[in-house]
């Protein structure tokens, strides 16, 4: 056999093994017999030396055009094997994304939640709209607005939480009623639910963090019995009964006069335990009449308007129709605590 004819036998031999090639590394094995260092056709072509100068010219042009074949057909089983790779890793690796869970939980919503969604019920059932606001305020919104003086201890860096450009993390939903103030038109009724934030020592009835819903009535002639009458109609459907209340003297710098509303305690009906304090009565609810002052700030005539406020903190209310005791729970994020609403 001359030496063309070895190279072509090696050729073929060479074509039916890298074709053959079960994978990448295989793959690699069998390029590596022909056309490495020490690989067959490679060792054929050290044997030229020994060829006439024209045979080395056809010998060597016909090696290097097999080597160069080869070449190609070593990149086109590569490229099968990657495809056929990557087909046999789908079959392998996969799973359904639709396939029923044999156990599913749906989620809850928070109790927190659940009230906001009851009390916005019950007030949009009485005409109210629905406002927000930020929780970032300006100190203007939050307490100049609301009649606060400069000096008033409410705005205490122990209370409030200041943003280094002179802003703060909103303390009451209050400012939202002067965003309400300033925009709308009276005669108008709004509630404006949010979070708040005070910087205060965390225990079981305080936290940083907390909910309350803003309420403001304002038109002609409003008066203290009406704003008695809502609250009743708003205790009695949120506790689904009759619910006895009374009223305090308190002090709001917004409001004039201002006062506690009390509900008779929902855990002994009034006559008297821990909760209580043995008193039969439970702090609910600060409301009053709107503080003239604050029609003016915000650009109402006080001769012309009247009005009345409340604000109503979402966490008591969830302790109070749940009979929980710390308020803590509320934002723990446990899941055992939170399963039950
Ligand atoms: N903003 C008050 C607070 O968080 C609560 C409050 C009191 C709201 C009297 C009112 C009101 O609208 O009239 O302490």
């Amino acid at each position: 056999m001359n030496l063309s004819e070895e190279l072509d036998k090696i050729f073929e031999e060479a074509n039916r093994l890298i074709g053959s090639s079960v994978d990448e590394a295989d793959l690699d094995k069998n390029k590596n017999e022909y056309l490495g260092k020490k690989g067959k056709l490679t060792s054929v072509l050290k044997n030229l030396a020994s060829l006439s100068i024209e045979e080395k010219k056809t010998v060597g042009q016909k090696a290097n055009d097999l080597s160069k074949s080869l070449e190609e057909i070593v990149s086109k089983t590569r490229e099968n094997l990657k495809t056929k790779g990557f087909k046999e890793q789908s079959e392998k690796e996969w799973f359904d994304v639709l396939r029923a869970l044999g156990e599913t939980e749906p989620g809850t919503l928070h109790p927190i939640t659940k009230i906001q969604y009851e009390i916005e019920d019950i007030f949009t059932s009485m005409g109210f709209e629905i406002w927000d606001g930020p929780e970032v305020e300006t100190d203007f919104n939050n307490f100049g607005a609301l009649n606060f003086t400069d000096d008033h201890p409410a705005r205490d860096m122990q209370d409030t939480f200041y943003l280094e450009n002179g802003n703060l993390l909103r303390t009451h939903t209050s400012a939202i009623q002067v965003r309400a103030l300033r925009k709308l038109k009276p005669p108008f009724k709004i509630i404006g639910p949010g979070r708040v934030f005070r910087y205060e020592e965390v225990d079981a009835s305080h936290e940083t963090s907390f909910y309350q819903i803003e309420g403001m009535v304002v038109g002609k002639d409003i008066s203290a019995g009406n704003m008695l009458y809502t609250m009743e109609v708003l205790l009695s459907r949120v506790f689904e009964k009759e619910v006895k209340t009374r009223l305090r003297p308190g002090f709001f710098p917004f409001v004039e006069p201002a006062f506690e509303l009390d509900i008779n305690c929902q855990v002994c009906g009034g006559s008297g335990c821990s909760v209580c304090k043995q008193s039969g009565w439970l702090e609910l609810m600060p409301c009053g009449l709107v503080h003239p002052n604050v029609f003016k700030l915000n650009g109402l005539d006080p001769k012309e308007w009247t009005g009345f406020a409340f604000g109503l903190g979402l966490d008591r209310l969830v302790m109070m129709k749940y009979g929980i005791h710390d308020i803590r729970y509320l934002h723990s994020g446990n899941l055992r605590f939170l399963k039950q609403f």
